[in-house]
């Protein structure tokens, strides 16, 4: 049996102690099934329970196979690429694209071209900051505001990706912050969450996803004596999670969709265990890193990945419709 790994998690403990075995280069469920451990039979009746939500929910979305109930959601991540004339070929690619209507499409330009590409885009399509500051404006140099981004017509804002975390040094304290503003000022978060290859090596991936997570959701509750925690925000609505493996972006190296799926099927169940089932069962879950337009099909039919953070394979108006359109293959025959 694997070693207990300690976790910070309030009440998540022995499942949490489980789940780092699944992490990273696990073996399979098998191993795991034939274990004689209480805990861990309770750990796969947890997962078992989920796996029961996620069939439940496909009763009432007939024909496409989604754990959780949102729409597909693809984002585009430009990061610090473009200029003027190339965004504004990659605007009217994206114009003249026949995109499957069930999806939300977001796009994050640079904060700079963010109003070019506001007034051509059409509006199929929402736009998101890769930034935003913790609070209000003033007298924060080279800060933006999550009011000046309204302001400018951004719907959403990306935070917490590796490149903040591990490029700029952002920590989870503040990443959260970040997010708990935007969300009580009403901008949508893309809540990006990922492991390292050493801590993915280490059996450490659903550790670090989890103490990711309990930053976000900490920040996103408070206690209201004596009432149970209740959520800050009025509603996990405008919260994706973005799980993108910091090892797969902008390496090439995609996840396999049974790895991808194996840490969206932890994070809906610790969204269970630590929000709601409500939750759980609502809230996007999308993958990231090296997504593109050969690898997205495959990936778009695992039950528990509800869309996609794309880095590169976004910068092309056409691949990106590709990945966008990959929904159809989360169809099936009625
Ligand atoms: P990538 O980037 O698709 O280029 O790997 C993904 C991301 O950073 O969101």
């Amino acid at each position: 049996m694997a070693a207990v790994v300690s976790t910070s998690l309030n009440g998540g403990a022995a499942i949490s102690s489980h789940l780092t075995q699944f992490s990273g280069l696990r073996k399979s469920f098998l191993k795991l099934e034939s274990s004689n451990s209480n805990s861990t039979q309770s750990f796969f009746q947890n997962i078992d329970s989920h796996l029961r939500l996620a069939s439940a929910n496909k009763g009432c979305r007939s024909v496409v196979t989604m754990a959780g109930s949102g729409k597909f959601f693809v984002g585009g991540n430009w990061k610090c690429n473009g200029t003027k004339d190339s965004i504004s070929k990659l605007v009217s690619d994206l114009n003249s694209a026949t995109l499957e209507s069930d999806v939300d499409v977001v796009v994050a330009p640079p904060f700079v071209y963010i109003d070019q590409v506001n007034n051509s885009l059409s509006g199929r399509i929402e736009i998101a900051a890769q930034n935003s500051w913790t609070g209000k404006g003033g007298a924060f140099t080279g800060e933006i505001s999550v009011e000046q981004l309204k302001d400018i017509g951004c719907k959403w804002v990306i935070l917490g990706h590796s490149e903040r975390r591990h490029v700029i040094g952002e920590d989870d304290q503040f990443i959260g912050k970040k997010a708990a503003y935007a969300l009580s000022e009403g901008l949508g978060v893309i809540a990006c969450i990922g492991e390292l290859l050493e801590e993915r090596e280490a059996g450490k991936t659903f550790d670090v996803c989890f103490k990711q997570m309990k930053a976000y959701a900490g920040k996103f509750r408070h206690t209201v004596s004596p009432s149970p925690p209740v959520d800050a925000v009025p509603s996990w609505d405008k919260i994706v999670i973005a799980y993108e493996p910091v090892w797969a972006i902008g390496t090439g190296k995609v996840a396999t969709p049974e790895q991808a799926q194996e840490v969206h099927v932890a994070l809906r169940d610790w969204l269970s265990k630590n929000v709601s089932a409500e939750v759980a069962s609502k809230t996007r879950i999308i993958y990231g890193g090296s997504v593109n337009g050969g690898n997205c099909a495959e990936l778009a039919k695992q039950e528990d990945i509800d869309g996609f953070l794309v880095g590169g394979a976004s910068l092309k108006g056409p691949e990106f419709a590709t990945i966008i359109n990959s929904v159809t293959s989360k169809k099936v025959a009625a």
